[in-house]
């Protein structure tokens, strides 16, 4: 048994990639499993909190005890996200969302045609920045930083601009590491500190990660 110090938390944690649609058929997305957050939610789990695990699609069960709320889209993640966001003591998104999708959705399959194709994205909402401007009842904010060059910049900047308390930057460069792999290494910074936590399961190091986060809240 674990000590139970997230007893009477709630925490709300996205995972998982988005699929933004193209037609009735085709979506883009990307390579995250949701098994970085998932291993989040269990941690949480272990430590006593209640969990809202907002999902995209994967392959992998939740963990037991977990309210798991399915999403596809990155405008569906928000709309879940500020609703149990603001009852929830932090957020933590792990989710790997696009950040662009179709202008246009085609109600139809799109036919063939000739030999280029080009596609119109626009931009999705941020959400992990929607909830950290959320004006009441605003939880402790963490978000993830994927980032393959200048890691540490990157990261800082998005834990800025995006007015969050606390950034995992996540170097997705190093085979075996970051995404659809069980492993990972991050480095959490805060605006005024930092702790870099090295290559080790998803599982453990998302029990270090809960464990910092506990800390705040
Ligand atoms: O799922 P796995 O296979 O286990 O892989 C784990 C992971 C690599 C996906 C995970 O550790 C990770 O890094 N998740 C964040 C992926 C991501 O979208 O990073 P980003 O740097 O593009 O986004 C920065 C932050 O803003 C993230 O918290 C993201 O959830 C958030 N975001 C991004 C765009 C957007 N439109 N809305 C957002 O909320």
């Amino acid at each position: 048994e674990q000590p139970q110090i997230l007893t009477g938390k709630t925490l709300t944690i996205t995972a998982g990639p988005t699929r933004e649609p193209l037609d009735p058929v085709r979506f883009i997305s990307n390579h995250s499993s949701g098994k970085m957050g998932y291993a989040l939610a269990q941690a949480a789990l272990e430590l006593g909190a209640k969990v809202n695990l907002i999902s995209g699609p994967v392959t992998i069960k939740a963990p037991a005890g977990a309210n798991l709320i399915n999403i596809e889209s990155a405008e569906q993640l928000l709309n879940e996200s500020l609703t149990y966001a603001a009852h929830s003591d932090a957020f933590i998104g792990c989710a790997a969302v696009a950040d662009y999708r179709a202008a246009n959705v085609a109600t139809q399959k799109m036919k063939k045609q000739g030999d280029e194709l080009t596609l119109t994205l626009v931009k999705n909402p941020d959400v992990v920045a929607a909830v950290a401007s959320l004006e009441q009842s605003r939880p402790y904010t963490v978000g993830f930083a994927a980032e393959t060059q200048n890691v540490e910049s990157y990261a800082k900047g998005k834990l800025k601009n995006k007015n969050l308390d606390m950034i995992c930057a996540n170097d997705v460069s190093k085979s075996g590491l970051g995404f659809n792999s069980d492993h990972n290494a991050l480095t959490l910074y805060w605006h005024n500190q930092s702790l870099e936590l090295p290559a080790t399961s998803k599982t453990e190091i998302a029990h270090q990660v809960i464990e910092q986060l506990a800390k705040h809240l």
